[in-house]
C-alpha cells in the first residue's frame, strides 16, 4: 500500500496497537503524527517512525489528553503545522480496566467514557471539520473492542464505551460520507506482548480460557490490527467502505466457537 504524500494522525501512538499503525503507516510512506498521553511514549514512536523510513519518513511526537478539548485542538493544529493537513485519523487511545460495578468508583466509570468516547468524538470533530472547511476528502478509523459486542465482567464501562464508539462511527460515515469522509471501526480481539497459541504453558488460566474461543488458536499480533486499519484507510483498496465494524478477532466474535459439534439432541 502506497500513502505517500497522505499525513496520518493516530491517537495512542504510544501503546501497543497505536505504535504498530503508525510504524505500518511510516513504512508506506505517510508522515506520521503520533499523539499520546505519555509524551515519552509519543516521542518514542516518532523516532521508530523516522527509522523505520529514513528516506522519506517525516513524524511529529504530539503529546495530549484525547478527553480534553483544548489540547485536542492544540495537537491537530501543531500535526497540520508540522506535516500538513491531516489525511487519515486513527482514534487508537483507549483505557479498559476491569471492575465489578459493584467495586467501581464514579471517577473510574467516568474517565473510561472521557477517554474511549469522548476522546474519540473530540478527535473526529477536530480533524473532519478541518478535512470539511478545505473540501478534501479523508478516512477515519476508530478503535472499538470485540468487548462492544460481547460483554464480559468487570467492564461495564469498557464493553458500555465501544457499543458508544460503534453507532458513533456510523452516524458520522452518514454525517460525513457527503464529504467524501469514509469513517470505520476495527474491533480486535485479545492482542497481548507475545503471541499465544492454544494450549501454551505460558497462557494464565483466564488466556488459556479465552483461547478456546479462537477458532484460529491463537491471539493477535499488533500487525493483524494495522493491517486492517491501512486498508480501512485506502482510498484504492476499500473507497466504498464507510459505517463498517471490522472485527479482527481471529473469529472470537463468531459465536460459541468453543462448543463442540454434536450430531444428536443434547
Ligand atoms: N490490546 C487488545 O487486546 C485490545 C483489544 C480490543 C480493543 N483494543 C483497543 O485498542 C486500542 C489500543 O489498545 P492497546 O492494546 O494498544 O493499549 P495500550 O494501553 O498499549 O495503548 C493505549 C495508548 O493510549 C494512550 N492513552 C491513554 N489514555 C489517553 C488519553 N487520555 N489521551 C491520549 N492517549 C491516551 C496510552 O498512553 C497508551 O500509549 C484501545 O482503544 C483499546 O481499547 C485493544
Amino acid at each position: 500500500m502506497d500513502f505517500t504524500a497522505k499525513t496520518v494522525l493516530v491517537t495512542g501512538a504510544g501503546g501497543r496497537l497505536g505504535r504498530e499503525v503508525c510504524l505500518r503507516f511510516a513504512g508506506c510512506g505517510a508522515s506520521v503524527g503520533a499523539l499520546d498521553l505519555s509524551r515519552e511514549a509519543a516521542e518514542a514512536t516518532a523516532a521508530a517512525c523516522v527509522r523505520a523510513a529514513p528516506e522519506r519518513g517525516h513524524a511529529t511526537a504530539l503529546q495530549a489528553d484525547v478527553a480534553d478539548p483544548d489540547q485536542v485542538e492544540a495537537a491537530v493544529a501543531a500535526c497540520e503545522r508540522d506535516l500538513g493537513p491531516v489525511d487519515i485519523l486513527v482514534n487508537a487511545a483507549g483505557i479498559f480496566p476491569n471492575t465489578p460495578l459493584l467495586e467501581m468508583d464514579l471517577a473510574e466509570w467516568e474517565r473510561v467514557f472521557a477517554v474511549n468516547v469522548r476522546g474519540t468524538m473530540l478527535c473526529c470533530r477536530a480533524v473532519a471539520t478541518r478535512m470539511v472547511a478545505r473540501g478534501a476528502p479523508g478516512a477515519i478509523i476508530n478503535f472499538s473492542s470485540g468487548a462492544s459486542t460481547s460483554a464480559r465482567a468487570g467492564a461495564a464501562h469498557y464493553c458500555g464505551s465501544k457499543a458508544a464508539v460503534n453507532m458513533i462511527t456510523q452516524v458520522l460515515a452518514i454525517e460525513l460520507g457527503p464529504h467524501g469522509i469514509r469513517v470505520n471501526t476495527v474491533a480486535p480481539g485479545l492482542v497481548m506482548g507475545d503471541v499465544l497459541h492454544a494450549g501454551d504453558t505460558a497462557a494464565s488460566p483466564y488466556v488459556a480460557s479465552m483461547l478456546k474461543m479462537y477458532p484460529l488458536g491463537r491471539t493477535g499480533a499488533p500487525s493483524d490490527i494495522a493491517g486492517a486499519v491501512l486498508f480501512l484507510a485506502s482510498e484504492e483498496l476499500s473507497p466504498w467502505t464507510t459505517g463498517a465494524f471490522v472485527q479482527v478477532s481471529g473469529g472470537s466474535h463468531t459465536g460459541r466457537p468453543h462448543v463442540p459439534l454434536s450430531r444428536r439432541d443434547v
